[in-house]
Parts: C-alpha cells; structure tokens; sequence
C-alpha cells in the first residue's frame, strides 16, 4: 500500500483539467464547406486527412481517426475498418452502432468484397445475397478492400440507413483516402 499515494490537492483544484502538452500532434477541427459538392467535401477532407495520418505509423490509431473524420464529414450511419485475420475478417476501429465482430471470408458483402479484391457498392442491402445485417437500419452500403502486396489486409466498409447513397465519386474518394494507410 506504501506505494500508493493520492495527492489530494489534485483532485481539488481546477488543475486536474489542466492537460500538459506532451504530444507534438494535436488534434484539430475538420473544416468541410458547408454548401458545396461531395466531390469538393472529398478534396476539402484528403490534405486534412493526410496531416493527421503523416508521421503517425500505428494502423490502428490512423483507422479510428480515419473513421472518424468520414463519420463527422459525411453523417454516414456506421463508419469502420475490419482487418483480415487468418480465414475471417475481425472489426477493428469504427463509429457507429456497435458490429458484427468476425465475418467469414466470401460472406456478406465484406467478405465478398474481400475475396473478389474489388470495391463493391450496394444501392439496396435486401437484394445482396447473403448480406449481413448488423443493424437492421442499414439500407444501403460500400466496400472498399485495402490491397497490400496484391492481398486484402483490411477493409473499409461504410454503411448507409438511406438507399442508393453510395456512387463512384464515393469509391473513387474511398479508395483514394484508404491508400493513405500504410501497411
Ligand atoms: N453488412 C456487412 C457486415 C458489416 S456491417 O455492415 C458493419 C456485410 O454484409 O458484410
């Protein structure tokens, strides 16, 4: 018990809210024009992404950051990564109601996505066979594989509770921001 010590005046003074500077990378406000197109909210939001990722070498802090500025930019339903991991995909960093955790490789439109090695864009989630329904307020939706030495190591996967929310602009953009993650 010796070794524990509280210092009380910490928890008193308004200097408990007080954070040091330890780290060099702050943080900052997205800034996404209001009134302007998706293919300009998309051009506005790549240099802001890749100043958060530069410098920065964990995948996983750069996929939360990256899911959300996607969410914050856009007010999409469910933003997030999942990572492949032997014979399924596991859920990795995301914003939105909670997930399915593992997802069989060819199942769903993740793992089909996955083991077709292509972006796959579903206007209306009831008419892809065998979709997953994490949510039953998912209606439409876009997947997007991250290629690495010509596998799939992870998957962007953005769901949509509108129909036909996603086109090329999107996976164009998508693709592009997911190239900033480096593996
Ligand atoms: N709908 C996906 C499952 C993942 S959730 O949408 C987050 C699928 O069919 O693979």
């Amino acid at each position: 018990m010796n070794n524990i010590r509280i210092n009380r005046a910490a928890f008193t003074g308004s200097a408990i809210f007080h954070i040091h500077s330890f780290d060099h990378h702050v943080a900052e406000d997205l800034h996404i024009p209001a009134d302007s197109t998706l293919k300009e909210k998309y051009e506005a939001l790549i240099p802001q992404l890749e100043s958060l990722i530069n410098g920065e070498p964990d995948l996983i802090a750069n996929m939360a950051n990256m899911a959300a500025a996607l969410k914050e930019a856009f007010g999409f339903f469910w933003v997030g990564f999942y990572r492949v991991e032997g014979e399924q995909l596991v859920l990795g960093p995301f914003q939105g109601p909670v997930a399915c955790t593992r997802i069989s490789y060819g199942k769903g439109v993740c793992g089909t996505a996955w083991k077709e090695k292509r972006t796959l864009l579903v206007p209306d989630v009831d008419q892809f066979p065998g979709h997953i329904a994490c949510s039953s307020l998912s209606r439409s939706e876009i997947v997007i594989p991250l290629i690495s030495e010509g596998e799939v190591s992870a998957l962007l996967d953005i769901d949509s509770d509108q129909l036909d929310t996603f086109s090329a602009v999107d996976a164009f953009y998508l693709e592009k921001i997911t190239s900033l993650l480096k593996f």
